[in-house]
């Protein structure tokens, strides 16, 4: 187990006690603070040591050639990567004259706390220099949710036991140096100085640069302002130059005595506005946030975060780490997701440049998921970014000789990122992730406006894709051939379930939204004859079965495959896809993450019980859980399948991904979908929560572990509350009016006067399902039952 004593467990909090240099990097991503628009990563104040600095605008990036050994048709030729923007973070000290440098000296103390209903991170450390000089230093530090643009920190530094001169350097730095790659290819290219001056400005305690992305012809800019209090030999002075902007500011405290710098940031940036435009637009911003002041900014954050967690909260009684870890990943998913607005979400949310800062499927597959119950603005936000790039997906579809749209696999502005054609262009699936993402919203909300001005579009592009990319056999049966699905150790097969069953929910979809829409669908140019091809298709969609074995294919002919021979595969030889050539991997029968478990998640009515359990006793023992997206599936079907116990193992794994380090790159930022992914193992496993159009079902059961799950979801205009003891759940309605919902199969209308309870039913005992050697899901070693 790759964990850390520093941090401690607890319901509300992430708590780092002492300093660990070794687990600096990662704890850069555990204490990164984001709004979706902003993220700061939790480097300390004076910017050394680091493992990575990370300042980030969601959508800031730039551009690099793609290079490749042989050219190809329809290769992307530029790929996009998340640049480190200028740093507002970075508060430098100065003790008599040295500077505060936690490597030398005396660390007395040291912890940072997250708090999760606040929204602050903060440092408290007592630090004496090598000359013998203590102080005591204290910052908090947030990222507005309720101010997009800011982001502020309350520094304060105090003598303890003899007179000090103090002097505070608070800066804007653009073009910081980054440490060199250490050959990850999931790391980001770290791109050094990507940022061309434009503009520097100080003038008393206000600050700002305005920079210029070089390829990609962004304008970013960063401004600051600051209130001082300290002793009466207090003084300020702003200076900027090319990349730094800095205000200094000296005193000199007795013993006691404190100096405190409240320090304001904004951000803003554009492709198209100009240089005074930009200037102005952070000047403006700063302002705002200046007229509510620190404290202003403070209390707005903990409103925020009161209602979101008064919406949102999942408690479990029993199990504390777990009860950390889904408040910390309800957190960072909120974080990645609040205040997006028509940006994409990250796989790193704002966390890290790991995956260059792309978004894929995750999004849509993982997190959307979460937020429309919890955050429904959010979604729609970030689905209207799907929208706004339909003219890249739309291109990219006809460069294809395809119709419709083909979103990209991986991208930031919207264009395919993915060099790799089999594990990127081919997985077309992320077209019905996002349809999938379009129903769901509108089901839950019932948000007639967004169905009509960005639902419809979205369906339509993404079903005519379908119909372009499939075919129909001499039989009429309708077969998609060629694609990758969400496994990506196999490739470019014929008729991948997942993709099979998400894209004919896509067309069926498609054909209703055309009908209750009538008139955006004929600007859309659709016709009768369309949507019923779309129809056909769907109807007549082929799902590969082995009637031998009675198991569901993941794609055409997999089952005939040779299988992977896990007996001669050394734990360390994880992940597979860093020591076997793909096309191994490819034509064996190996998993890499949940595929035909996510469908029979995803597209639950099509498998029946006893499906269900076949399917996942097959797919078990080949699945190695290659990537951290698998986890928090396996754990919902491993529930549905009658095994909470390995249920529980998983959840453990995906819930812990990030504070145990699991994958070993949590320093390149937060796995989000996996943090997300925790939700979904206690809601959807755990609670058996389903959802298919109006109708929503629970079959909650609960590991041994837990004593009470409880959780709040909002839908269909009402607050339902759901608390799951071992043999009984109760479903409260905490407002709107009465709902019906299935509970174990059986109807229930939940209204507002009383709770109501309902028995779970005793479960059959059964053996588990064993998966590859060495492969047993992460659980302190705890074997799967
Ligand atoms: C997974 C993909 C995922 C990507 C980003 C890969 O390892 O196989 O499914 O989208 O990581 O999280």
């Amino acid at each position: 187990m790759i964990t850390h004593t520093s941090y401690g467990v607890e319901p509300w909090a992430l708590r780092e006690r002492g300093l660990h240099l070794d687990v600096l990097p990662q704890s850069e991503s555990v204490f990164a603070l984001s709004n979706g628009h902003v993220g700061w990563r939790g480097n300390l104040d004076e910017g050394e040591p680091h493992g990575l600095p990370g300042s980030y605008l969601n959508g800031v990036h730039e551009t690099h050639p793609l290079p490749y050994a042989e050219a190809g048709y329809g290769y992307p030729e530029s790929g996009q990567t998340v640049i480190n923007v200028t740093n507002g973070k970075v508060i430098r000290l100065l003790v008599d004259d040295e500077p505060f440098d936690l490597r030398y000296g005396r660390l007395r103390s040291h912890e940072r706390v997250l708090d999760l209903r606040t929204g602050l991170l903060t440092r408290t450390c007592e630090w004496t220099s090598p000359a013998g000089s203590t102080v005591r230093v204290r910052s908090t530090r947030l990222v507005s949710f309720t101010q997009r643009a800011i982001a502020a920190v309350a520094y304060e530094v105090e003598a303890v036991d003899s007179e000090v001169r103090i002097v505070v350097q608070s800066e804007l730095v653009a073009n910081e140096q980054l440490p060199g790659r250490d050959g990850d290819p999931r790391a980001a290219v770290a791109l050094q100085s990507p940022l061309e001056e434009e503009e520097h400005f100080a003038s008393g305690a206000r600050l700002r640069l305005i920079h210029r992305t070089r390829r990609s012809g962004l304008r970013v800019g960063a401004a600051a302002d600051h209130v001082v209090t300290g002793p009466e030999r207090t003084t300020i002075a702003g200076e900027a130059n090319v990349d730094v902007a800095r205000l200094t500011v000296t005193s000199v405290l007795p013993p006691g005595e404190k100096l405190r710098v409240e320090k304001l940031v904004s951000y803003g940036w554009s492709g198209t506005r100009s240089l005074p435009a930009v200037a102005d637009q952070v000047d403006a911003a700063l302002a705002a946030a200046a007229s509510f002041g620190w404290s202003g900014l403070v209390d707005e954050q903990r409103a925020f975060l009161d209602e979101f967690w008064a919406r949102s909260d999942v408690e479990v009684d029993g199990d504390e780490e777990i009860q950390q870890a889904v408040r910390f990943g309800l957190f960072h998913v909120l974080q990645a997701g609040a205040r997006a607005e028509q940006r994409a979400i990250p796989a790193k949310g704002l966390t890290g440049s790991g995956y260059d800062g792309h978004a894929f499927w995750d999004t849509e597959t993982f997190v959307l998921p979460l937020l429309t119950y919890t955050s429904p603005r959010a979604v729609a936000e970030a689905l209207r970014w799907r929208q706004n790039t339909l003219p890249a997906a739309r291109d990219r579809a006809a460069q294809l000789g395809l119709r419709g749209a083909a979103f990209p696999w991986r991208t930031i502005e919207g264009s395919e990122g993915s060099a790799y054609w089999p594990a990127g262009t081919a997985a077309f699936h992320v077209n019905a992730d996002i349809a999938d993402a379009v129903v769901r919203y509108t089901a839950v909300t019932g948000d007639e406006r967004f169905a009509r001005d960005t639902g419809v579009e979205l369906l339509v592009e993404t079903a005519r894709l379908w119909r372009s990319l499939g075919h129909h056999d001499h039989h009429g049966d309708f077969h998609i051939d060629g694609v990758t699905g969400p496994d990506e150790y196999s490739a470019v097969a014929n008729d991948n379930t997942y993709t099979n069953l998400m894209a004919r929910a896509n067309l069926l979809a498609a054909a209703e939204t055309v009908e209750r829409y009538p008139r955006r669908a004929a600007e859309l140019g659709v016709d009768d004859e369309e949507s019923a091809a779309w129809r056909d298709a769907a109807e007549a969609m082929h799902v590969p079965y082995n009637h031998e074995l009675g198991v569901h294919e993941q794609h055409a002919g997999f089952t005939r495959y040779q299988r992977w021979d896990f007996a001669a595969t050394r734990p360390d030889q994880y992940p597979l896809m860093l020591h076997f050539p793909y096309f191994d991997l490819y034509r064996k029968q190996v998993v890499k993450q949940a595929d035909l478990v996510l469908a029979m998640y995803k597209c639950s009515p099509f498998f029946d019980e006893e499906h269900k359990a076949r399917n996942f006793a097959y797919y078990e023992p080949l699945t190695v859980r290659d990537s951290s997206l698998s986890a928090c599936c396996q754990a919902v079907i491993a529930v549905e399948a009658g095994h909470p116990r390995l249920a529980y193992d998983y959840l453990h794994e995906a819930a812990l991904m990030d504070l145990h380090d699991l994958e070993h790159n949590t320093r390149d930022g937060l796995h989000i979908a996996s943090l997300a992914g925790t939700w979904m193992a206690l809601v959807a496993g755990f609670g058996g929560m389903r959802q298919h159009g109006a109708s929503l079902e629970f079959a909650p059961r609960l590991p041994e572990k837990f004593r009470r799950l409880a959780f709040t979801l909002e839908l269909l205009g009402r607050r339902l509350r759901v608390e799951i003891v071992q043999a009984r759940a109760t479903y409260t309605l905490l407002s709107g009016e009465p709902l019906t919902i299935r509970h174990h199969g059986e109807p229930l209308t939940v209204d507002q006067n009383k709770p109501h309870h309902r028995d779970i039913p005793a479960l059959s005992p059964r053996s588990a399902p064993a998966q590859p050697l060495h492969r047993r899901p992460n659980n302190q070693g705890v074997e799967a039952s």
